[in-house]
């Protein structure tokens, strides 16, 4: 970008330059109309729509950059709460809610799936379990993919640019761990639908609650009955616990482990230290 503006910068300063110091001064001189003069103009002729293509297509480079700047310098904040059935997410995101409500920083809650009027409708089939409507592995990625895009579109955009702090419950790490890790499906196509459907926009941070796999379910079975997800096999939720695990790994910068087991309180106290450090520093 830098070095795109300078080059421009140069561009327009040296025909600035070519313009007055060779040019003007022998349009108001009389004296110099003579057959060098008329040489240059005609070198200056060939040259001018030259500068302007060049100056054209730096600009346009420099357009896309900008938008590409714009869209990852958004003035909000995208944080994303991921980890295991019944590690803590919605408990946590309301404390941290709350929490910064009270800096009179404004606040939006939303989640994967289920974040719009269409995601609510995909949630519904994504997590109600029907015995006589069974649905495909892959139904379910291209299932999770549109309701992420939609999201995206609907909600996280216009909230980001106009300075929200969004807490996500869930978002592609959840699709790598569970159709990924847990159902086995191609990773490259994971990484690509994730692509297509978030455009490029990444969490400012990933905050992994981690909690043994069967330390959440059991959290779970005190609640309400299980959904379509929750009841699958506990080798599917340990795979995607691995899931989990080697992203952290392989993403330090972006995803944070925190250990979700000890109490809410001190779970979300370890939360809003990073929050302050990683955000607010
Ligand atoms: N640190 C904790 N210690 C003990 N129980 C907890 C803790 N955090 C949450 N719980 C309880 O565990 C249950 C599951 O918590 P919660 O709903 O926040 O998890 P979740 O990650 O949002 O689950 P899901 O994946 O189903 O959305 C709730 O009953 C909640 O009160
Ligand atoms: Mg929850």
């Amino acid at each position: 970008m830098n070095g795109d503006c300078e080059l421009a910068q140069k561009i327009i300063s040296a025909s600035q330059k070519y313009l007055q110091s060779n040019f003007m001064p022998k349009i108001i001189d009389k004296q110099y109309i003579n057959d060098e003069y008329l040489e240059e103009l005609r070198f200056f002729r060939t040259c001018y729509p030259i500068r302007l293509l060049v100056i054209k297509f730096i600009s346009i480079g420099m357009g896309k950059k900008s938008v590409v700047a714009k869209f990852n310098n958004m003035s909000g904040k995208f944080i994303v709460f991921e980890g295991v059935e019944g590690c803590g997410k919605t408990t946590q995101m309301q404390l941290c809610s709350q929490w910064l409500e009270s800096l009179n920083i404004s606040v939006v809650l939303t989640r994967e799936p289920g974040g719009t009027e269409l995601g609510k409708d995909l949630r519904a089939l994504l997590l109600e379990k029907s015995p006589n409507r069974p649905i495909g592995e892959v139904t379910e990625l291209l299932l999770y993919a549109a309701d992420r895009a939609q999201h995206i579109e609907e909600e996280l955009k216009p909230n980001l640019a106009t300075g929200k702090f969004i807490l996500c419950d869930r978002y592609i790490d959840s699709t790598i761990a569970y159709q990924g890790y847990g159902r086995g499906l191609n990773m490259s196509i994971i990484n690509q639908l994730n692509q297509i459907a978030t455009g490029g926009l990444a969490s400012d941070l990933t905050i992994w609650l981690d909690v043994d796999v069967e330390v959440g379910l059991s959290r779970k079975r005190g609640q309400a009955k299980l959904d379509r997800i929750e009841q699958e096999t506990i080798a599917f939720h340990r795979r995607v616990q691995q899931g989990y695990t080697e992203l952290a790994a392989s993403n330090p910068s972006r995803i944070l482990r925190i250990d979700g087991s000890g109490s809410q309180d001190f779970v979300q106290q370890s939360i809003q230290e990073i929050l302050q450090q990683r955000l607010f520093s």
